[in-house]
């Protein structure tokens, strides 16, 4: 067996760490049970699938102010939505978008199924999306598995072969430590991956992970993860 990801130290770090965003529900919010909105995070996930958070920021603000709901959104034409998707690229993304707004109106009242299950019916939510959500919406204790996760946990085991070949691994080892906290620590672990155990630089000495992460014990934590050989 791997050794135990810290989900409680992770936690700990993000209660006072976690970024502010605009279609996040801090952890102190979420504590006074304010739950986070599915249209809002469905939209931010979907837009951050090939964008930087920096760049999302705008457009999502943008677009949950032109359309605050996401019957608004099923009922904007087709050409507004892709309209104000230009510059955040893969125009396929827009329209799954707009198909999957009128699916959920169409299908399901205008409310997203609160299951990752559920969610994965829907027109262009797949694993991550799904697990996203239902992590972030409903605490449902998912394994909520990006690339980015890949590199903290590739890093977190020393593995010495490519992710893509000990994905079943990394997700058994993730699915084991999500805690009853499942969409902080989801949220924390994005961010531990975009701010701490950052692709080129590893700020291994403020890490919560730092006792058990065996790439710090080595000493070089960004020879992780290992390339592929084509
Ligand atoms: N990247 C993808 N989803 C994210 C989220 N919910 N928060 C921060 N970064 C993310």
């Amino acid at each position: 067996h791997p050794h135990p990801i810290d989900s409680p130290a992770v936690l700990a770090w993000y209660d006072r760490h976690a970024r502010d965003l605009p279609w996040r529900v801090s952890p102190q919010d979420r504590r006074d049970g304010v739950r986070p909105d599915p249209y809002r995070v469905w939209l931010s996930e979907v837009m951050l699938q090939q964008t930087t958070v920096a760049a999302v920021k705008a457009y999502f603000l943008r677009f949950t102010s032109l359309w605050p709901t996401v019957a608004n959104l099923a009922a904007a034409p087709l050409d507004a939505v892709l309209r104000e998707w230009a510059g955040l690229g893969y125009y396929a993304r827009a329209r799954n978008l707009h198909a999957c707004a009128q699916a959920v109106v169409g299908d399901h009242g205008g409310v997203f199924p609160d299951t990752a299950a559920g969610l994965q019916t829907l027109p262009g939510i797949g694993a991550y999306t799904s697990a996203a959500i239902a992590a972030i919406c409903f605490d449902e204790r998912v394994a909520v598995l990006d690339g980015n996760l890949d590199r903290v946990l590739a890093r977190y085991y020393a593995l010495d072969v490519p992710v893509r070949e000990a994905k079943d691994e990394l997700r058994g080892a993730l699915q084991l430590a999500v805690p009853v906290r499942a969409g902080d620590f989801a949220q924390a672990m994005m961010d531990l991956g975009a701010t701490i155990c950052a692709p080129r630089a590893a700020m291994c000495l403020v890490c919560p992970l730092h006792d058990g992460c065996e790439a710090r014990a080595e000493g070089e934590p960004t020879r992780y993860p290992i390339k592929p050989v084509k």
